[in-house]
């Protein structure tokens, strides 16, 4: 199973993501983690140790003039077909059977740039997407510029967080808006930071036609996490929740 995490910032994609990922841990079956957040965090709220010290993808300078092939320095000219396969076992980082990649924050040089870094990155998430066979959960920004349309073809689901408020709503409808186009299949949301029938009633009646697939609570141990604390005992009631995503995607892969 293929899944991008998207949405505003702040609404909890790193926070459900990770909650997923280890949700699925829990089968035993590989899973290859990425963040793609250019502001990497993924790997704090999975528990990795040493988080703060993993290099990002993006800052293997060496790896990348290497591999898109550029010469004295210029990098107007790279190969538009480097070597990759061997990338994700050799800087992914472990932990049991969760693989992590960083894949960190492209200095962009202007819009519509395609730097040898964006490019190496962009091949590199296609073949994630498109070769690995593990399940691969990935931690996007709000937008999902990485992905090319082959790539986007390929991603099973596109969730959105959305939280309670008009403006992640609207942000999510873009984001399927933009999903669609790029043919990513099958998009659902999940609401995050509900505190009454009222919020997820909101979600539901505001997303229309993007389907609400569950619903979190607003938990305070998760603000704890967010403070830099372990990973705190989550509450049965939301473990559950996320058991419960996992059933829906899988019947709907089937
Ligand atoms: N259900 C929840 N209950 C309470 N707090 C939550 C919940 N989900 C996330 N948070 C808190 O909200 C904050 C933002 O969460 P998180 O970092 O996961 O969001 P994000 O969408 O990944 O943000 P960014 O856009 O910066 O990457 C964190 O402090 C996190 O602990
Ligand atoms: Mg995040």
């Amino acid at each position: 199973m293929k899944i991008a995490f998207t949405g505003k910032g702040g609404v909890g994609k790193t926070t459900l993501a990770s909650l997923f990922i280890q949700t699925l841990s829990s089968d035993g079956k590989e899973i290859l983690a990425v963040d793609c957040d250019p502001d990497s965090n993924l790997a704090r709220a999975l528990g990795f140790e040493n988080a703060d010290r993993i290099t990002p993808i993006a800052h293997m300078e060496d790896v990348i003039q290497e591999r898109m092939g550029i010469e004295s320095g210029n990098k107007s000219f790279f190969k538009l077909n480097p070597k990759i396969d061997d990338i994700p076992d050799k800087f992914s980082v472990s932990k049991g059977n969760i693989k992590l990649i960083v894949m960190g924050a492209v200095e962009q040089g202007g819009e519509g740039c395609m730097c040898p870094e964006s490019a190496f990155i962009k091949t590199l998430l296609g073949h994630l997407v498109l070769k690995r066979n593990e399940h691969l959960v990935m931690d996007m920004e709000a937008g999902l510029e990485h992905f090319g349309r082959g790539t986007a073809s390929s991603c099973d689901f596109v969730l959105v967080v959305v939280e309670p408020s008009v403006n992640s709503v609207e942000t999510a409808k873009k984001i399927a808006g933009f999903a669609k186009d790029i043919g990513i299949k099958k998009i659902y949301a999940i609401g995050n930071k509900v505190r009454s029938k009222g919020d997820a009633d909101f979600m539901k009646r505001e997303l229309k036609n993007i389907q609400l697939i569950e619903t979190i609570e607003f938990d305070k141990s998760f603000l704890e996490w967010g403070r830099g604390s372990s990973i705190p005992v989550i509450p049965k009631e939301i473990t559950k929740r996320f058991g419960n995503i996992k059933r829906i995607l899988e019947e709907d892969l089937n």
